[in-house]
């Protein structure tokens, strides 16, 4: 637990929030889950936990009804297991009978202001031929499918045609490296690969083709399909037999396609994260729980309803874009929003004007995002209407209240209830937030477990804390959206979320629980960054630095930052023989060195060059006294195990000295 020193600021701001604001009546009359509901519901969970389960997953069209509800616990709960479904005809076919086939279910935007829908019944076409041109290059059920795209219809659409066919796909963010997307290629041993020529990013162009070539030329050989959608029109080579049009391929297959039925407990997808060693973790998540879980808290949580237009602004490289993008809202036929570029390109009301344009009702963003909107100030948002907004969400790291506030009042001018989600790539799904209807909120908490989640907050020993008091938190309670395993990694994923305290989910971050039950979640205990939102894991920088040939070692710890909540420092020693007559250079090559091997959001904000790194005796290195430092901090605590001081006090002198790194 390490980062207790660098939490004692927020927590401190956390506890002096005394406001409270509880849902407008107005709001909880036409709410999905108003206080009855939300009575039934919790009462259900607690007395009748398998008709609890069994109600949320009848929300969805199963092609074999399930009669088992729960077999087994942690860390083998398995759900629904004897039931049958596809994800695909949850998300479209099951629209297409009644009034939401012609209904838009993907209003898209690009960054150059092109726009597109597709209504639910284009895009069951637009699915169906997807899922043909992969079955006709062989693609099977349980088969891996990369998909490398920018923020597009085609995106959706693609990850939708591998459900359909029981393919599992894997998104790699647009944002990641040539090297990162190999790696993630490798891993899951995808056979086909689903690309573009580009995509647009602050008003340039992102080189997706070109990245798959470079990754696929170091080494892929599992792969032997690649489709390349056509965004950006710029000039391409395609690979003889290996490379294809979408749009052509799309063109000669027919325009229906028989989906296959899936066990519930088969895997959906496979969706890379950060942990704290090296090597990015592909975290498997299954059919049938993932999806009713999904399905429900977008219902729940989000409120949503036939006439919403829904945007949830992140990519859908990341679990956001899975569950709260693609997933939940097409399960439930919403309208939903998506965006290809940059939320200040090319100026700073762009969301803005997308929100007024479209009409937005809900929208759901991350805190980083609403730091940048305060910084950029009111007068973005003032120039467009934003009547329409009726519910804001937020997501990916503690909301500080300021930031809260703002999005209360100058976002939503005061109307719109804020929902606080807490959740991980792991949970599959929102397991700590107000019910929008019901919940009094308090800027900076998620407030309560939902329906059906228990949770509690241990010591490093698996003992509960005294009430208000920090710790670790645990969901006690199996639910079924939570990771099946880590792709090729059972011990892994054994090791991470099940091993250091039996019986519980250990989520990696450190949280407390006040007198009314209200959840404060302090950020990660572990060696994970979270920069934007983005999980980041040290040892991955670390690793990408270490490459470099005249680095010996480093050391990267996450330091507070404005807008990005946290942001990567780096402390490197370099090899003793290695001359540097160019320091500035050096630096630069340091931090391209991080991007090229992972991605821009990697990049160190800060480098510093260091004779020694501090290290215990047993020469682990002492990320939490680099925390300080980099923090500008006293550095705190206990440092009776470090093996030098001398070290500790030759960063502090380098510290100190201003104009220095
Ligand atoms: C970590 C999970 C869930 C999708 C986005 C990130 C932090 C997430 C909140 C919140 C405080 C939050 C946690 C968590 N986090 N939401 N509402 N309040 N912290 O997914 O990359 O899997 O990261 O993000 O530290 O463990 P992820």
């Amino acid at each position: 637990m390490g980062k207790d020193a660098a939490q004692e600021g927020a927590i401190e701001s956390h506890l002096q929030e005394q406001r409270r604001f509880p849902p407008s009546a107005a709001f909880a009359q036409r709410a999905a889950v108003d206080p009855a509901q939300e009575t039934r519901l919790r009462r259900r969970a607690a007395e009748e936990p398998d008709a609890f389960w069994a109600e949320v997953a009848g929300q969805l069209q199963w092609d074999r009804p399930f009669r088992r509800v729960r077999e087994g616990t942690f860390p083998d709960a398995r759900w629904f297991a004897d039931g049958t479904l596809n994800a695909a005809v949850n998300c479209v076919d099951r629209h297409l009978q009644g009034p939401r086939r012609n209904k838009a279910a993907i209003l898209w935007e690009g960054e150059d202001g092109s726009r597109a829908t597709l209504t639910y019944l284009q895009l069951h076409e637009q699915v169906s031929r997807a899922a043909n041109v992969l079955r006709e290059r062989g693609v099977d059920a349980g088969d891996r499918v990369v998909l490398y795209l920018p923020l597009i219809p085609e995106a959706v659409v693609a990850m939708l045609a591998c459900a359909r066919i029981g393919a599992i796909h894997s998104v790699v963010f647009g944002g990641f490296s040539a090297t990162a997307l190999r790696e993630r290629i490798a891993d899951a041993g995808a056979v086909a690969v689903i690309t573009a020529d580009g995509g647009y990013r602050r008003g340039g162009v992102v080189p997706l083709k070109a990245n798959v070539d470079v990754a696929l030329s170091e080494g892929c050989p599992s792969v032997r399909d690649v489709l390349v959608v056509r965004r950006t029109g710029a000039p391409l080579s395609l690979v003889e037999g290996r490379d294809r049009w979408w749009h052509e391929a799309l063109a000669e297959v027919p325009r229906t396609c028989q989906p296959v039925s899936r066990n519930a407990e088969d895997p959906l997808f496979i969706l890379y994260t950060s942990g704290t060693t090296g090597r990015p973790k592909g975290i498997v998540h299954c059919t049938g729980g993932y999806l009713a879980w999904v399905a429900a808290t977008t219902a729940w949580v989000f409120d949503l309803r036939d006439d919403d237009t829904y945007w949830c602004t992140a990519d859908i490289g990341w679990i956001t874009g899975h569950s709260y993008v693609v997933y939940g809202p097409l399960a439930l036929g919403a309208t939903v929003l998506l965006y290809e570029g940059a939320p200040d390109f090319p100026d700073r009301d762009r969301v803005w004007g997308l929100v007024a344009r479209h009409q937005v009702t809900v929208l759901y963003t991350a805190p980083t995002a609403i730091r940048a909107f305060m910084k950029w100030g009111p007068a973005h948002p003032a120039r467009h209407d934003r009547s329409s907004l009726r519910l804001l969400g937020t997501v990916g790291e503690p909301i500080n209240p300021e930031a809260w506030s703002w999005y209360h009042s100058v976002i939503g001018n005061g109307r719109c209830p804020i929902v606080d989600t807490w959740w991980q790539t792991e949970t599959g799904g929102i397991l700590i937030s107000p019910l929008p209807g019901v919940t009094t909120t308090v800027p900076g908490s998620a407030t309560t477990p939902l329906p059906g989640i228990s949770t509690a907050i241990v010591d490093s020993a698996g003992r509960d804390v005294q009430q208000g008091e920090g710790g670790l938190l645990v969901i006690t309670q199996p639910w079924p959206s939570l990771a099946r395993g880590i792709w090729g990694d059972r011990e892994r994923f054994l090791q991470t979320y099940f091993s250091r305290i039996r019986g519980v989910y250990l989520t990696g971050d450190g949280a407390r629980i006040d007198a009314e039950g209200y959840h404060w979640v302090m950020g990660r205990v572990d060696d994970v960054i979270n920069v934007s939102g983005h999980r980041l894991g040290t040892a991955e920088i670390e690793s990408a630095l270490v490459a470099h040939p005249s680095v010996a070692e480093a050391a990267v710890v996450g330091t507070p930052h404005e807008l990005t909540g946290e942001a990567v420092a780096a402390f490197v020693t370099l090899k003793a023989d290695v001359e540097v007559p160019d320091r500035d250079a050096l630096l630069q090559e340091l931090s391209d060195q991080v991007v090229h091997q992972i991605g821009a959001l990697a990049r160190p904000c800060e480098i510093h060059l260091t004779e020694g790194l501090p290290k215990t005796r047993s020469g682990k290195i002492m990320r939490r006294l680099l925390r300080d430092l980099a923090a500008g901090r006293q550095v705190q605590g206990d440092t009776s195990t470090l093996e030098d001081r001398a070290v500790l006090e030759r960063l502090r002198e380098q510290e100190e000295r201003p104009g220095s790194d």
